[in-house]
């Protein structure tokens, strides 16, 4: 039932967005309303498409992807929307949206046309996201899956702070929704009409969480209808979090829902709940077709150490955008499926067939002034490459 109320949402979060947006933008009259029926995230891609990503394509790829070369002509197209939507159908694909970083359009590297930097690389992998969002989701028509959890009575904390025995705080348990062990975490307030929430977090179990949209609602007393949160303000909320990570925020961990009674029940529906996902790996770059690495020893042995002693303080969680590009964290792990994971994200950015050309080399070469790391001198550079690339050429005649 609390799912029929969720269409109603979308107008109410669209004119949120269009006030927010009208602040920023002064009155250009580019809103124009929502006639065309967007999605949240359909309207986020189309964004992101013209802010990060189209200015990138048109500034260094449309000089020869534009109909001057046969067959790659993807960024052809009357207006932007077409160029758009082209590039997203191409054949051969150029866009992976099952696995945006292996996009080919972020791996193919320097060719007759040049490599895109590090900057641009992360802008049109977030509009490659922002379309992956945007496709509409095979699970989410499942009418079995329960998504939404039983209405609960929130425990309020009236003074002090947890552990206080007058602060309790709330771990609802998320196994009903499909996630074994996790738990939603989080203090309660009553404030004058409404409740507010604070430490506002995911606790995931041992598969791991990932999930979209949590909405919470509540369920009044008097057995009126469900109130969903008025602005929705979750609706753009994705967490992936491995097995016993570490609890993870909601936005900063606050909400005060005034249109919530502190008494009256609760629930929260979520848009999608599953394990933790892996990044799918598609064909390498070189186009040697098929899943991620095959030689996981070898590069335990040779390159896991250099990428942890040279490249994880940044790759692996510590800077988010360095992270978001490439993802090492659990390269110096005990636990092989996590090196595995680590690999095959380190092999998305090889080129198995000029491994000399691979992104990971190409960035922390001493001449690149693109990335925020490369090593001080050929010799540094070479002692990180040789362990690397003896790995790299394993995976290369791997069967
Ligand atoms: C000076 C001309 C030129 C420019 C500029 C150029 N390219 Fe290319 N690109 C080519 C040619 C020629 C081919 C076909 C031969 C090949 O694959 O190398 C190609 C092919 C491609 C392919 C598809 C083939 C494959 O390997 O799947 C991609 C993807 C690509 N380029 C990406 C880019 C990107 C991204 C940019 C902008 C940063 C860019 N190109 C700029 C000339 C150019
Ligand atoms: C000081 C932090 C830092 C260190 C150390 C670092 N990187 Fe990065 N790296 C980044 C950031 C930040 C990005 C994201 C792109 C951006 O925002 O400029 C990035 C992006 C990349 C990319 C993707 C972009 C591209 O150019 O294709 C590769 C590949 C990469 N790094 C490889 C490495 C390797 C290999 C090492 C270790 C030898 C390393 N990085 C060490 C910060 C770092």
């Amino acid at each position: 039932m609390l799912a029929t109320l969720v269409r109603q949402l979308n107008m109410v979060r669209l004119s949120v967005g269009a006030i927010a947006l009208l602040t920023m933008v002064g009155c250009t009259g580019l809103i124009g309303g929502d006639p065309s029926g967007l999605t949240p995230e359909e309207t986020l891609a189309r964004r992101m498409w013209a802010e990060k990503a189209g200015p990138v394509l048109n500034t260094s790829c449309v000089g020869c992807h534009a109909g001057q070369r046969p067959n790659t002509d993807f960024l052809i197209g009357a207006d932007d929307l077409e160029i758009r939507a082209r590039i997203i159908g191409f054949e051969p694909a150029v866009i992976n949206l099952s696995a945006p970083q292996s996009s080919r359009i972020l791996t193919k590297g320097p060719h007759e046309g040049p490599s895109l930097t590090a900057t641009e690389t992360s802008d049109v992998l977030e509009w490659i996201r922002a379309e992956k969002d945007a496709q509409p989701d095979p699970g989410e028509s499942d009418p079995t899956a329960n998504l939404e959890t039983t209405p609960f009575t929130p425990a309020i904390c009236t003074s002090g702070t947890p552990p206080a025995p007058t602060c309790p705080t709330n771990d609802i348990d998320l196994t009903e929704v499909g996630l074994p062990g996790a738990k939603l975490h989080f203090v309660a307030q009553a404030l004058g009409s409404g409740l507010y929430l604070n430490q506002l977090s995911i606790i995931p179990g041992a598969d791991g969480v990932y999930l979209e949209h949590p909405l919470f609602a509540s369920y009044p007393a008097d057995g009126s209808d469900a109130k969903p949160d008025q602005i929705d303000r979750f609706y753009n909320v994705k967490l992936n979090l491995m097995g016993n990570a570490p609890a993870e925020q909601l936005q900063g961990g606050t909400a005060a829902f005034v249109n919530f009674l502190a008494t009256d029940k609760i629930s929260v529906l979520f848009k999608i709940v599953k394990a933790y996902q892996p990044d799918t790996v598609g064909p390498g770059p070189g186009g040697v077709g098929g899943g991620g690495c095959k030689t996981v020893a070898e590069f335990k042995t040779n390159a896991a150490p250099r990428f942890q002693a040279s490249c994880a303080s940044c790759h692996a969680g510590a800077n988010a955008n360095a992270t978001s590009a490439m993802n090492i964290t659990g390269v110096n792990s005990p636990d092989d499926a996590m090196v595995t994971l680590a690999c095959n994200q380190i092999l998305t950015r090889v080129n198995l067939t000029t491994p000399d050309q691979s992104g990971v080399f190409l960035a922390a070469d001493p001449a690149n002034n693109n990335h925020p790391f490369r090593f001080p001198d050929a010799a540094q550079f070479n002692a990180f490459k040789n362990p690397v690339l003896i790995w790299i050429n394993a995976e290369k005649v791997a069967p």
